[in-house]
């Protein structure tokens, strides 16, 4: 299309999991099976509507707040995004010009090499050894900014603290880790802000607190960046029903840490059945499995699921087209897939 810019002409946009309504189990985009904290979902009968005729705060300051207490940072390292995928567009633009690169790992979140095209910037994609981990030329990277994912997205592999050190302090880039997983591993990089002045550390509700739908994320980082990342954020970019509903969510340390531990729980049993069966099971530190099933193909199990009414993912991609993305789901929700792929 003549009027559309060759960039978008060209582009390959994120493909997120399929969303559909009705009977079906979705373990196909890492959504959380369980309710959200009860005083989260008390906000939405609460609210004084009549206020809803206003914007809303545009630099959420209650929410930076609650947040700011939660992550041991002081609030003004912290930027709120609507989901952190806006946040990684605010880091995109507050940082790239047109013709910069990034690095990333493969497989990995492919928003990031969209949003960077859409930007006119190149990818630098190091592929991840056989067993996931991170390869040497990956710490030698010569970019603007490295974006990864801990755990990582699609393999659920952890890279140790070590080696998110060694990132930071081997290059001039900015190092972009993001944490949408990592509640389900019990280790962060935030507490590397106050050592690290090129690092920016991700969080979202959308995982471990079952909040995908209200779309909020985080950005903690130093102060000079996250003042730079507020002058190119969208101005009203956090509705005002969910800078309430994450507020509330976030203070709820009961129902977080029933949430984790549960997760946590049924996807160590249902990875061990699975291996018991044959499968190979990449293991994992997040809220799903990559997996390879031993007999049927990646597409048979996956179409067999769906006719069951259970969604699961599989990449068409070259390091992932003999694996399966299963998301973790109740204990009830895993024992009925179990049945149905013995
Ligand atoms: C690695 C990673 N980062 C970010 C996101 C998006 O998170 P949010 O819902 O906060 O935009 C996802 C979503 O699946 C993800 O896998």
């Amino acid at each position: 299309m003549k009027w559309v810019r060759p960039q978008i002409n060209n582009l390959h946009p994120y493909i997120p999991g399929k969303q559909v309504t009705g009977k079906v189990v979705k373990l196909n985009a890492n959504e959380n099976p369980y309710p959200p904290s009860l005083g989260a979902i008390a906000v939405l009968s609460e609210i004084n509507t009549d206020n809803l005729r206003l914007y809303p705060d545009a630099i959420a300051v209650n929410l930076r707040k609650v947040a700011a207490n939660i992550f041991d940072v002081d609030d003004d390292q912290i930027v709120i995004g609507n989901g952190s995928d806006d946040v990684l567009t605010m880091i995109i633009r507050t940082f790239l010009d047109v013709g910069d690169s990034i690095s990333v790992v493969d497989p990995t979140y492919t928003l990031y090499e969209t949003l960077a095209e859409i930007q006119g910037a190149r990818t630098e994609i190091y592929p991840l050894n056989n067993d996931y981990s991170l390869p040497d030329s990956f710490f030698q990277t010569e970019c603007k900014v490295i974006f990864l994912p801990n755990p990582n997205a699609q393999t659920g592999t952890l890279f140790p603290t070590e080696q998110i050190e060694r990132l930071c302090g081997n290059n001039n880039s900015v190092v972009v880790i993001d944490e949408a997983y990592t509640d389900f591993s019990g280790v962060s990089s935030i507490p590397l802000i106050k050592k690290y002045d090129n690092l920016i550390v991700l969080r979202t509700v959308s995982k471990s607190y079952s909040l995908a739908g209200i779309r909020v994320g985080f950005g903690i980082s130093n102060k000079n960046f996250i003042s730079a990342m507020m002058k190119v954020k969208d101005s009203y970019n956090v509705n005002a029903v969910s800078q309430l509903i994450a507020a509330e969510a976030i203070i709820d340390r009961k129902q977080f840490n029933w949430n984790i531990g549960k997760i946590i729980e049924t996807r160590e049993w249902f990875s061990k059945s699975l291996s018991d069966l044959g499968w190979k099971v990449t293991p994992s530190a997040a809220n799903f499995i990559l997996v390879e099933p031993v007999k049927d193909s990646p597409e048979a199990v996956k179409e067999k699921l769906e006719a069951a009414g259970i969604l699961i993912r599989h990449f068409n991609t070259p390091r992932l087209k003999n694996k399966l993305r299963i998301s973790i789901g109740t204990d009830e929700q895993m024992k009925n897939l179990l049945k149905v792929i013995t």
